[in-house]
């Protein structure tokens, strides 16, 4: 029997305390430079290697997943979101593959709650305007925001992330309305407003707040013609994905006050964002910050490491997705 630990690719940089306890448990490879592996890189590192813990930088395809199978038995993603997994080809070829929900649920609902009243509140033009020296005095009329009590609030995917989010903003007194695959039971919903069909959410969402996660069925999902359904002056905020927005469209109402302001943690293709978004004054952009506290990344990476032991040992992992 091989008495050595199994051999683990990290392809990024991870909180120093989960990479040391990757070096005291396995024969580890870091990535002290924390650059991205190109996908033929991936494939030839992960080759060397018995597992793989990753990020959504990194991409599994089933082309990748086909060429490493052979050799690696497990891809633990440092993430709740697994879009950058083809899960079925892992599957397909007896790849298990891990996340990890539930320890970045508080981190992220909190972040969109920065995003809301950061967007509503016009909270980075505000700090963009101290800073230029351009404050003279106190004005009655000095960058008047949007009130956020009272205002219903529209959470498009009520899973974990949606379900806190609705917690936080109960107590800024806004009442929940959502849309999701299934309807949650009453103990989970708790007073929520379900709409079955998504146009129904967004005829009634003073702000939309998008929480489901990216998949075929909600790319591009908030285009022209939902942004259309959207009140007058409402706000969007998106702490999931952002190739769940339709850039243009979006860009195109704020440009116009169709839309009064947006609250945006990701975007499509970040970090190389849509260039329109720049020199938009009510956008809250924020660098994909939902899960990033030291807390949370500390938890998600012992996350990991509960999935990769329990891979080794023969075990069911906790968050396995195949
Ligand atoms: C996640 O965990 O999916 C976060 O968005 C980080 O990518």
């Amino acid at each position: 029997m091989n008495s050595e630990p199994p051999r683990l690719l990290a392809t990024r940089q991870f909180p120093p305390e989960i990479e040391a306890r990757l070096r005291r448990e396995y024969r580890a490879t870091l990535n002290d430079t924390d650059r991205v592996y190109s996908p033929e890189e991936l494939v030839a590192a992960a080759r060397e290697h018995d597992a793989v813990m990753c990020c959504p930088t990194e991409r599994f395809s089933r082309e990748v997943l086909e060429q490493v199978a052979g050799s690696i038995g497990i891809v633990a993603t440092f993430s709740v979101g697994f879009e950058h997994i083809d899960v079925p080809a892992a599957r397909d070829v007896g790849v298990v593959v891990t996340n990890t929900p539930d320890v970045l649920t508080d981190a992220t609902a909190d972040t969109a709650m920065l995003c809301i009243l950061a967007a509503a509140r016009r909270g980075a033009e505000g700090d963009r305007f101290v800073r230029s020296g351009r404050w003279e005095r106190w004005h009655t009329m000095l960058m008047l925001g949007v009130h956020v009590t009272g205002k219903r609030l529209g959470i498009l995917g009520m899973g974990r992330i949606g379900q806190a989010l609705a917690r936080r903003a109960r107590g800024f007194d806004m009442p929940v309305h959502y849309h999701n695959r299934r309807r949650l039971p009453p103990d989970q919903e708790r007073g929520a407003t379900f709409h079955a069909d998504p146009a129904d959410l967004l005829a009634v969402s003073d702000i939309l707040s998008i929480n489901c996660p990216s998949s075929p069925e909600t790319v591009r999902l908030l285009d022209s013609e939902r942004i259309a359904m959207l009140p007058e002056g409402a706000i969007v905020v998106n702490t999931a994905r952002g190739n769940i927005v339709d850039d243009e469209a979006l860009i195109a109402a704020l440009r116009s006050g169709r839309l009064a302001a947006a609250g945006l943690d990701v975007f499509d293709n970040e970090p190389n964002l849509h260039p329109g978004y720049l020199d938009l004054e009510n956008v809250f952009m924020l660098p994909h910050l939902g899960s990033a506290t030291r807390e949370t990344r500390m938890a998600m990476g012992s996350t990991c490491l509960d999935n990769l032991a329990a891979f080794f040992a023969g075990r069911p992992c906790p968050q396995a997705l195949t």
